[in-house]
């Protein structure tokens, strides 16, 4: 069959799916593009819309079409931000049993089509959601990524680089753990252009009070932006982009994926939010940082809150 070059295959034509589909188009990243949805009017009408650029952007797609799980087969990514979005008030995990159901039907299909690329997974609860669609498809744990904490590191950078006047570029700052209230703040290993976080609270720039408050903020800046306006779609399109280009263009570069720990952070058998090299394979490598011990016992936390859930998820 002939490979058609960076195929990427969307499940789940909502906001989420869709902004990052316009990301990607937008970057030139792939060449052919496929969305499957539960409603197929939406997979229709989404991919018209999103031909509507091919004579406009400067690095146009070859085709945008709706498709169905057949169209999986020889697709390099496949993304899936299929599910019922968060509701106001609502925690990630409390959406568990619904979208486990949606993501154990997803994962079936796309074992049928037989499909052997890479999955990233947006889906919430993601690390959940993630571990379920592993272990029901079976696929090597590496080609299956989910958005993990990029996107809640993302925030943090941004409101770190607000209080530090710098460009949000400069801050590599992490949550780890679960893509949720339980996130831990790795401030240990926080640097703002080449000098630690520590640094700023000695010179007296930031206090661990401001700090502390940031985290608080960025954990919880989904819900505000739900409250304001009823879901969030592009920190974690853009995320999702990144992740693709990452992987399509082999850049092995680390990012605070979702990925399955195998005794990583003394921790098993879950996927969760930790740096890794991403590249043509996936995930290349798990990075272990050595963490405080307030950090360790907050990760070992997180973890157990994200095993609590998995064993529901899995009924
Ligand atoms: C977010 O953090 C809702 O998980 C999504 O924006």
């Amino acid at each position: 069959m002939k490979k058609t070059p960076n195929k990427v295959v969307l499940i789940g034509a909502g906001a989420v799916g869709t902004s990052f589909l316009y990301a990607a188009i937008n970057q030139g990243l792939a060449s052919d593009y496929v969305l499957i949805d539960a409603f197929p009017q939406a997979a229709e009408g989404n991919a018209i819309d999103l031909s509507d650029t091919m004579s406009v952007l400067p690095f146009p797609a070859t085709t945008i079409k709706a498709g169905d799980y057949a169209d999986c087969k020889d697709a390099d990514i496949i993304v899936i931000t299929a599910g019922r979005p968060q509701k106001p008030g609502e925690t990630r995990l409390d959406m568990v049993a619904g979208n486990a159901v949606i993501m154990k039907t997803i994962a079936e299909e796309i074992v049928k089509s037989g499909f052997d690329g890479i999955t990233i997974i947006a889906s919430n609860p993601v690390d959940v959601l993630t571990s379920v669609y592993q272990e029901v498809t079976g696929f090597d744990q590496n080609k299956v990524i989910g958005s993990g904490t990029t996107l809640d590191s993302a925030r943090l950078k941004r409101l770190i680089a607000d209080k530090l006047n710098v460009g949000a570029q400069s801050v590599d700052a992490y949550l780890a753990g679960e893509h949720g209230d339980s996130a831990v703040a790795v401030w240990s290993h926080a640097v703002v252009m080449g000098q630690p976080i520590s640094k700023y609270i000695k010179d007296g720039k930031i206090t661990q009070k401001e700090l502390d408050e940031i985290r608080d903020q960025a954990v919880h800046m989904a819900s505000k932006i739900i409250e304001l306006k009823r879901a969030t779609f592009y920190g974690i399109g853009a995320v999702l982009t990144r992740m693709c280009r990452v992987i399509l263009r082999d850049e092995k570069e680390a990012l605070m994926v979702g990925a399955k720990l195998n005794g990583e952070y003394h921790n098993n058998d879950v996927y969760t939010g930790v740096p890794a090299i991403i590249g043509a394979n996936g995930i290349e490598q798990i990075i272990e940082w050595e963490l405080t011990q307030v950090e360790q016992k907050q990760f070992d936390a997180s973890v157990a809150t994200l095993k609590a859930t998995l064993i529901k998820a899995r009924e």
